[in-house]
């Protein structure tokens, strides 16, 4: 199957085939939505092959490198489950791969926007620069021919949409909104290490649109039909409340996991255990079982990012978003408390002043590749600073990988049991598989001092034997 994949795209490449994608059929209609996707980022690669399941896709980047790898069949992250949708994607005919926008608008009468909203530094407002960049070179191709519906799906501030569709109006007077194009909201709730699940299964489909167009609610009921008809919530909202939707959804699930950490903090001073805690709060419908895990701070491209854009669209209108700083600045500092804690224990408990610490993972959680906001880019940094030595081992970013490392003044482990022989202690940043499954007996043995520092509670206490070990909101076990 991979071979005639390969092949389907090497034969694209050198010319001599030609698939047609079903683009060339112009049979553009409301009833027929082909797609364009432009950006193929974390959300846009992946919202692309899984529409392929359904709908002709083009997916546009201008990183011609990163279209490159898409045309050899390569994925450039890892996201588990994505290879295989955008071969089939490829296989079916249904999706294929561009840097030209013109190519992909013109054939499609959805374009959809997955390009980057990152901070601005200063203010942490959200930077808009290739939302519009996006928005003109899509305006530049619009058709006089068939509707084209432009849907927003990056997370952008409230607003936004229909500055998009001001900068259309003004870019293309010959064309008439509602009549040749439409703007809509659809933000994304893809959690990274499980977004292609996340997309194929939406806890709801969000989408804003204008009232007046009906096109496009049309276009977009036919869009997710293949989802609405398996039972899937769509919720058609007006565009304001679906983009503040996505930064409230974000803003609340960041709450949750700030205020589960203070109260982690706490449990750990009474003598109380969070994760019992947690999972008795946990029960009640209210409030719910899942992100309830106390950890190191939060991270990602989402979270850090959309609570300081919210933060700024408070100051902007002059709300009282307290709530969103205190989230904010106490995950912030949370990542540094926890060097500290690590080096309280080696220094205070183990008299071990410069320890040589094994470190396990580094992304911002299990799952993925990515290294945005990982607490690790503070508390690695903020180890060394203190005079520790580190040894790092992370299943994906090792030599064996080719993944490209941070430049820390650390070694980096091949293995598990490599990285931890003779050191001072071994310390858990990242919920990875392998490092729950650890046999910690062996470790132990492996390690000159006996010392787990956890900070994602991975084990019960129950399991641990012959080894020290630290963890949040529950008390030391000393074995
Ligand atoms: C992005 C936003 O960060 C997020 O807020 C939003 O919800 C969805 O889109 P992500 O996919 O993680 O999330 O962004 P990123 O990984 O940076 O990918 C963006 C892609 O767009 C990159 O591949 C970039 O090359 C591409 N891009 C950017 C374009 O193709 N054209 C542009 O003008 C700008
Ligand atoms: C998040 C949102 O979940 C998703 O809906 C949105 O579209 C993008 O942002 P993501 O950041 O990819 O997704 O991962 P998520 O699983 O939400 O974890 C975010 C951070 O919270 C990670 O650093 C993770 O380690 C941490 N986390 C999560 C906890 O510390 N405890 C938990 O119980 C859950």
């Amino acid at each position: 199957m991979k071979k005639l994949f390969l092949y389907l795209f090497y034969a694209q490449i050198v010319g001599f085939y030609t698939p047609s994608f079903g683009f060339d059929d112009n049979n553009i209609t409301l009833e027929n939505p082909k797609l364009s996707i432009i950006g193929t980022g974390y959300v846009g690669l992946v919202t692309g092959p899984c529409m392929a399941e359904y709908f002709d896709v083009i997916g546009v980047d201008n990183n011609k490198e990163r279209i490159e790898t898409l045309q050899q069949g390569k994925v450039p992250f890892y996201e588990p489950g994505l290879e295989e949708i955008i071969q089939q994607g490829a296989l079916n005919q249904r999706l294929s791969f561009t840097t030209n926008t013109k190519e992909a608008v013109e054939k499609s009468n959805i374009a959809m926007v997955c390009v980057g909203t990152p901070s601005n530094d200063q203010t942490g407002e959200a930077d808009l620069s290739y939302i519009y960049q996006a928005s003109k070179d899509i305006a530049q191709e619009l058709r006089d021919d068939h509707y084209t519906l432009v849907v927003i799906k990056s997370t952008v501030p409230v607003g936004t949409c229909e500055e998009v569709s001001n900068l259309i109006e003004n870019a293309r007077p010959d064309l008439k909104k509602g009549i040749h194009f439409g703007v809509a909201s659809n933000p994304e709730f893809l959690r990274e290490g499980c977004a292609v699940e996340d997309f194929m299964h939406p806890d709801r489909i969000v989408v804003g649109v204008e009232s007046v167009d009906e096109k496009a609610k049309a276009l977009i009921q036919k869009l997710y039909q293949p989802f609405t008809d398996k039972g899937y919530p769509l919720v058609i909202t007006d565009l304001r409340s679906s983009e503040l939707c996505k930064y409230a959804s974000n803003f609340l699930l960041a709450l949750r996991l700030s205020a589960v950490n203070q109260l982690s903090d706490l449990s750990s001073k009474v003598d109380a255990n969070i994760e019992e805690v947690m999972q008795s709060v946990g029960l009640d419908k209210r409030i719910g079982p899942l992100f309830l895990k106390s950890g190191p701070g939060y991270g990602g491209s989402c979270f850090p990012k959309d609570t300081l854009a919210l933060d700024y669209m408070g100051k902007k209108n002059g709300v009282n978003l307290s709530l969103v700083k205190e989230t904010i600045d106490y995950n912030t500092q949370r990542k540094f408390a926890m060097a500290e804690r690590v080096m309280g224990i080696l220094n205070k408990d183990f008299n071990v002043q410069t320890p040589n610490l094994a470190v396990f993972g580094i992304t911002f959680k299990a799952g993925t590749d990515d290294l945005r906001e990982a607490p690790a880019l503070t508390i690695i940094p903020e180890l060394l600073k203190k005079g520790a030595h580190l040894t790092i081992y992370d299943p994906l970013y090792n030599n064996k990988t080719g993944l490209k490392k941070p430049d820390w003044a650390v070694e980096w482990g091949e293995d598990l049991y490599t990285t931890t022989k003779g050191k001072d202690g071994a310390l858990i940043l990242t919920e990875w598989e392998d490092f729950k499954t650890m046999n910690l007996e062996a470790l132990a043995e492996n390690l000159k001092t006996p010392l787990l520092i956890d900070l994602r509670n991975l084990f019960d206490l129950n399991q641990i034997k012959k080894i020290n070990y630290y963890s949040l909101g529950r008390k030391n076990v000393f074995n």
